[in-house]
């Protein structure tokens, strides 16, 4: 592969580092002027500013940012990407008075989706999984995280992690997968919450661990889903068997998931728009990330989480693309959710769909940030300066897109 040379960047924002940043630091990133990237392959080899360029070889190819903003690439750190159907009819029931969880208990919800999730082959998903990429590669994501948990059971779930392992390899995004085999309780065990726990543990955990088809397990700690012991007993065996642990935690009701996420050494809780002070406590002191996701807020017609008060264990911001409570790929809507809604700064939501985004899936090492050595994911946008990024609504602001040095989108 040529080397390439990014030149003519007006201005260039990003966090630096491997690790979440917290606190104030979360709104620290650096910004330059005028400057360049060179790119070795697949990595960043040089950034220079103020009109500098790096040495660079003769027969390396040249994009011309005619002074266009540049930032990382995107990092989706929670979706739901690979399912069957979608749930467009629940919208009006809401309307009309019923509740999210009303839904899930009659049968319809998370229990839909797993049903045409069943019936689908694992072409089909894959090839629907494929499309979804391409979409938000448009909008700049260019490394996606995605869970199972619409299969509830041993073969469906494990045909879910395969789909997600294949558009790995297939897709230009940077994947990590995510094992949330307890995500509803299917039909086969309805009443007995504790037996479907066992059931994975003892049945699917162990062969999604040898065929290492995740990187991380999930759990919906929910009322009428999973309590705590539940989630405890899952996440803890899992962890025996190298999985870190996530938690879809205080989505609806505050039951101690974020406490819990704490606890237990989580690598992020999600959601979090009913937690209180104690979960905020616990998240903060174990450096167990707040991964918000503002257009579940949105379109469930919830609050928004208490960004400002998590930032102390840092936050990354995310879609949570599903067809039941976010049915959006746009990342960017979230940037702008995370503004007006969760009031921080556009450095800080830079650092949350980017950098901490990047940790929040253990990628940290490689995506994230515009710094010699990561992969050279790099987004070159319609606007010049950062704050447009979230001022700007409803248009896709991307220009050019870069993953892993080739020119993905032009
Ligand atoms: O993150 N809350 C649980 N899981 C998803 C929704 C899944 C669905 O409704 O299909 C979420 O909101
Ligand atoms: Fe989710």
């Amino acid at each position: 592969m040529p080397m390439l040379l990014i030149k003519n960047i007006g201005t260039l924002a990003t966090p630096l580092g491997t690790s979440s940043r917290c606190g104030s630091d979360q709104g620290k990133i650096e910004v330059l002027h005028n400057a360049a990237v060179l790119i070795d392959g697949e990595k960043i080899a040089a950034v220079t500013a103020n009109g500098e360029l790096p040495e660079y070889s003769a027969y390396a190819d040249i994009v011309d940012a005619h002074g266009a903003l540049a930032t990382p690439g995107l990092v989706d750190a929670h979706t739901h990407l690979v399912f069957g159907g979608w749930r467009a009819h629940e919208v009006p029931l809401k309307i009309a008075g019923a509740s999210y969880l009303d839904i899930l208990n009659a049968g319809g919800g998370i229990l839909n989706t797993l049903t045409n999730t069943r019936k689908a082959t694992e072409d089909e998903l894959f090839e629907r999984g494929r499309g979804f990429l391409a979409e938000m590669l448009d909008f700049g994501v260019t490394t996606v995280e995605i869970k199972s948990g619409y299969g509830l059971d041993s073969e469906n779930e494990l045909k879910q992690l395969r789909v997600i392992r294949r558009l790995g390899e297939a897709c230009a995004q940077d994947i990590a997968a995510t094992f949330l085999g307890a995500h509803a309780i299917p039909d086969e065990y309805a009443g007995n919450a504790d037996g479907y726990i066992d059931f994975i543990i003892e049945r699917v955990l162990p062969v999604v661990a040898e065929q290492g088809l995740a990187d991380f397990c999930d759990v919906f700690l929910e009322s009428s889903v999973f309590n705590v012991p539940q989630s405890r007993k899952l996440l803890l065996a899992a962890q025996k068997l190298g999985l870190p642990s996530k938690v879809h935690a205080d989505e609806i009701d505050p039951l101690g998931g974020s406490e819990l996420a704490g606890e237990i050494g989580a690598i992020s809780a999600e959601h979090l728009i009913a937690t209180r002070d104690s979960g905020i406590e616990a998240m903060a002191k174990a450096k167990t990330t707040a991964c918000l996701l503002p257009q579940t807020s949105l379109y469930l017609n919830k609050p928004f989480a208490r960004a400002r008060d998590m930032i102390l264990a840092g936050v990354p911001i995310a879609t949570d693309f599903n067809p039941g409570s976010c049915p959006s790929l746009n990342l960017q809507l979230s940037m702008n959710l995370g503004y007006l809604r969760y009031r921080l700064f556009p450095e800080e939501v830079l650092t949350a769909v980017t950098l901490n985004a990047a940790c929040a899936i253990g990628k940290g090492d490689s995506v994230g940030s515009i710094e010699p050595g990561k992969l050279a994911d790099i987004v070159l946008w319609n606007a010049d300066e950062l704050p447009m990024l979230c001022y700007r609504m409803g248009s896709n602001q991307v220009k050019k897109v870069i993953k892993r040095g080739r020119v993905a989108v032009k």
